[in-house]
């Protein structure tokens, strides 16, 4: 073990092989507006916005001056039965964002969190309005919901899954993923072929019965994934079989919320009203942990039909509208309006779209997908030994200073909303001498 690896040992990484990366670290210590810097004083540039998150870029100097004003003011307040104005006051300004029946929202730390603090309010909602029976939850294939028991369990994703699979939430049922690679491969926006597979929440319902359905939950686009942009029509039709059957439908908007699709949720840019949308990332562009659950008025309402004055949902964290997230947000909020930001990803869609179609053709490519700024290029994996020349790609654009995700051998962009013209055409210059050499 060199001295490094040593050194290196005590920090347990979250999703990543700890052996392999330990002897060959990626590190960056500074981070301002498109770009990290390494260390060694190299600059990366950033094009999946840390880790899908940091929508405002990197440093943006009223966001820190907001972190710092509220560290200086109030370090903590609790929300167990105390409150801080300042979090009614965002709430007010966050529920402004959401379609017109969401007007509510539920302080948590993440998305993980958001995800299963919606699952938790689905479940307590069937059960406040004497629907008790509704306890079946249905997720997709390809899903990623976070890392808590109810995320993985509505996920779709395998290795999530593998290591955990005796401890699953019970009662929860899949969708198929909407992946048609033969038939939508290359599709610019969303894909012509797949609203059919909505229908199979059909025969979920058959088998189990509908009165037995609490919530059916779904990325508008799956991110983790590899951007799996949904086929036209097939969220409407979602939203069709649940409002036939009395279901929620949540979306999880973790990555799709605030402007990543070039407006506030992907809810407005599909045009579909879910009851619950779950966020986090965006929301504070990063800078300190942060999640929301947002409610519909009719949940709400239920909630609050209890008689007395007791506790509608026992539920909650010590951190839920933390101090300093909540200033981080109101300010990143102010910055995303004051810069039109949202409108400046609906504006740049059509550049990013076209720099990554250019690279059709390039060797291993077999497919290109995009919406707003979120987008993937998907490699052939090598025979055998799937993931392999993802990673290679990642170590060799990341030496080559540009960062970038990898989902098996997909390589996914998700760039600050700030990105310019010549950012995306760095990354895809870099990227196509890249390919020519795996
Ligand atoms: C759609 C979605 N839901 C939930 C999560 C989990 O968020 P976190 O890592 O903040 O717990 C993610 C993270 O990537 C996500 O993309």
């Amino acid at each position: 073990m060199s001295d490094q690896t040593r050194s290196m040992e005590s920090f347990w990484m979250p999703f990543t092989g700890n052996r392999a990366f330990k002897k060959n670290p990626r590190l960056v210590e500074r981070a301002e507006g498109m770009f990290y810097t390494t260390p060694d004083g190299r600059e990366v540039l950033d094009m999946v916005a840390g880790l899908w998150c940091c929508n405002a870029g990197h440093g943006h100097p009223r966001i820190i001056r907001a972190i710092q004003e509220q560290a200086a003011e109030m370090d903590y307040a609790p929300h167990f039965n105390f409150g801080h104005p300042a979090a009614y006051e965002l709430a007010e300004t966050l529920t402004g964002l959401t379609p017109d029946s969401i007007n509510h929202v539920f302080y948590t730390n993440s998305g993980s969190e958001s995800v299963d603090t919606a699952l938790k309010i689905a479940l307590a909602y069937q059960k406040e309005r004497g629907q008790a029976a509704r306890t079946r939850l249905v997720g997709r294939e390809r899903g990623y919901h976070g890392v808590g028991f109810g995320g993985i369990s509505v996920g779709g994703i395998q290795n999530n899954r593998m290591q955990f699979s005796n401890s699953l939430i019970p009662g929860v049922d899949h969708l198929p993923h909407t992946h048609l690679l033969d038939q939508n491969a290359f599709t610019r926006g969303t894909p012509e072929h797949g609203i059919e597979l909505a229908d199979q929440l059909e025969n979920i319902l058959d088998l189990h019965h509908p009165s037995t359905v609490a919530a059916v939950i779904v990325e508008p686009v799956a991110g983790s994934a590899g951007v799996l942009i949904p086929p036209k029509g097939y969220l409407k039709r979602l939203r069709e079989i649940c409002d036939r059957h009395d279901i929620l439908l949540i979306f999880d908007e973790v990555i799709t919320g605030f402007g990543r699709l070039g407006d506030n949720f992907a809810s407005q840019v599909f045009e579909v009203s879910p009851d619950i949308i779950t966020t986090a990332k965006g929301l504070t562009s990063g800078t300190v942990p942060m999640g929301a659950v947002f409610v519909s008025d009719k949940i709400y309402a239920e909630f609050m039909s209890k008689p007395g004055g007791s506790i509608e949902l026992f539920h909650g964290y010590t951190y839920s509208a933390h101090p300093l997230a909540v200033a981080a947000c109101k300010a990143t909020q102010q910055v995303y309006a004051d810069e039109g930001l949202f409108q400046r990803a609906a504006e740049m869609a059509g550049v990013f779209e076209d720099a990554l179609h250019s690279l059709k053709g390039e060797p291993h490519v077999i497919d290109i997908r995009n919406y707003g700024l979120m987008g993937a290029v998907e490699m052939q994996p090598i025979e055998g030994q799937p993931g392999a020349r993802g990673m290679d790609l990642l170590q060799k654009t990341f030496d080559a200073g540009l960062m970038v995700r990898i989902t098996g051998d997909t390589i996914a962009f998700s760039p600050p909303l700030i990105m310019e013209e010549s950012h995306i055409h760095q990354a895809v210059e870099t990227l196509r001498s890249i390919l020519k050499i795996l």
